[in-house]
């Protein structure tokens, strides 16, 4: 009989240590997300491409939660976009902060109305100070020591290209209206309605620029295909578009199709950035098209195989070619030709989310 109770008592414990840990563990994040009723209610961890799963992401639970992404601001169908409703997104490093200056420039002079959003991804204190300044820009803090990814690399060039869309998603708890700009980029006019009527007309995401003469397949390493599978012989074809600035308007379409896959790739190191070396260099003794030039874009990469899939391959869909009068330029140097505008009194007060990054 007592053998029987310490059995019993046994098996009750076990039951319990189990019940136990089954509450205190973290659940998992869609069944998590779930409980708010917003657009992730639909959350989903394989990516599908005709008939073809990818692998199952994991991404770290606590980052998520703390990206807020549940108090997104979504756009609908029926969106009536201005000019004016953009949030300018950016983010640089000490290095590239004085070939930001020309891109903030750039900003204010063609859209002097606009909000800009600048992350510092490891500026100096001095450069910090001369910030506070400039018209209409937000600096927000962004503490890239905090990413789960951090350590795991070894370049520091594929680990920004990962951090961009995360600095985006940031945003886009504010404002479903956002366009990106690397510290590179130079708007060269203030009109942005082709590029608003092209989102509207087929799917909220429209690309400024395009890369010298190859295609996604020549510069994207097969390991991210096993996340996000493709028809690679699709991907052969269209030339592959530049990251470096595009307009996004967050509808649930957009998000559901390409943000949410981009982010959480973002914080898979084996999804973003497999590889490490980022130099593509398109050569003579390589067709550009059809072979793998042995090196990745990471998230240009990513957003290349997303957006294309979901527009099958039409490339007219989601990139804008303004060849006569083009909307941006491209200054891989320091020139500081243009003058930022200083203002005593920002008119643009902060409103950081309370994550642990993105704040001010
Ligand atoms: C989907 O896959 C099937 C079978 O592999 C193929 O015949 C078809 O062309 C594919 N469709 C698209 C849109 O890629
Ligand atoms: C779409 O959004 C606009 C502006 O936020 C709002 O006025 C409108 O009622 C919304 N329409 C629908 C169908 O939800
Ligand atoms: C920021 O820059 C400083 C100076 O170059 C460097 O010592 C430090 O490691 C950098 N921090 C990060 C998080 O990269
Ligand atoms: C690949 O691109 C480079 C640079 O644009 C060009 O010089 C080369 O001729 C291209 N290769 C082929 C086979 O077309
Ligand atoms: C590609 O998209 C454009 C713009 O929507 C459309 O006019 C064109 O017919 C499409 N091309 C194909 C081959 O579907």
């Amino acid at each position: 009989m007592a053998r029987l109770i310490r059995v019993c008592l046994c098996v009750i414990s076990f039951w319990l240590v189990h019940i136990v840990i089954d509450l205190v563990k973290p659940r998992n994040l869609c069944e998590k997300f779930i409980q708010y009723e917003s657009l992730l209610d639909t959350c989903q961890l394989q990516y599908g491409y005709n008939g073809t799963i990818g692998r199952q992401f994991r991404p770290p639970f606590d980052f998520m939660t703390s990206l807020n992404l549940h108090r997104m601001k979504l756009a609908n169908e029926s969106y009536n976009a201005k000019d004016t409703d953009f949030t300018f997104v950016m983010a640089a490093s000490r290095n590239h902060f004085e070939q930001s200056m020309d891109a903030v420039a750039s900003i204010q002079e063609n859209f002097p109305d606009n909000r800009i959003v600048y992350f510092d991804w490891n500026l100096s204190k001095l450069q910090r100070e001369q910030m506070t300044k400039w018209c209409n820009v937000e600096l927000r803090d962004f503490d890239m020591k905090l990413l789960p990814t951090y350590h795991e690399y070894a370049h520091k060039i594929p680990r920004y290209q990962s951090m961009k869309i995360q600095a985006v998603a940031l945003v886009l708890v504010e404002t479903p209206y956002v366009i990106w700009a690397d510290a590179s980029v130079r708007f060269l006019k203030s009109d942005l309605r082709p590029q608003i009527a092209l989102a509207k007309q087929n799917g909220d995401l429209v690309f400024f620029t395009r890369t010298e003469i190859h295609s996604t397949f020549a510069v994207t390493d097969p390991n991210t295909y096993e996340f996000l599978p493709t028809d690679l012989s699709q991907q052969q074809r269209p030339i592959h578009v530049q990251s470096t600035s595009f307009m996004l308007i967050n509808t649930p379409e957009v998000f559901h199709n390409v943000i949410w896959w981009w982010l959480i790739c973002s914080l898979d190191k084996s999804c973003i950035a497999p590889n490490e070396n980022t130099h593509c260099f398109p050569n003579t003794a390589i067709n550009n098209m059809t072979e793998y030039l042995g090196c990745h874009r990471c998230d240009q990469s990513v957003v290349n195989v997303l957006v294309s899939n979901w527009f099958n391959f039409n490339q007219s869909r989601y990139f804008l070619s303004e060849v006569e009068r083009p909307l941006i330029k491209i200054e891989r140097f320091k020139s500081m030709k243009l003058a930022v505008k200083q203002c005593e009194d920002q008119e643009f007060a902060s409103h950081p989310p309370d994550s642990y990054i993105g704040t001010r």
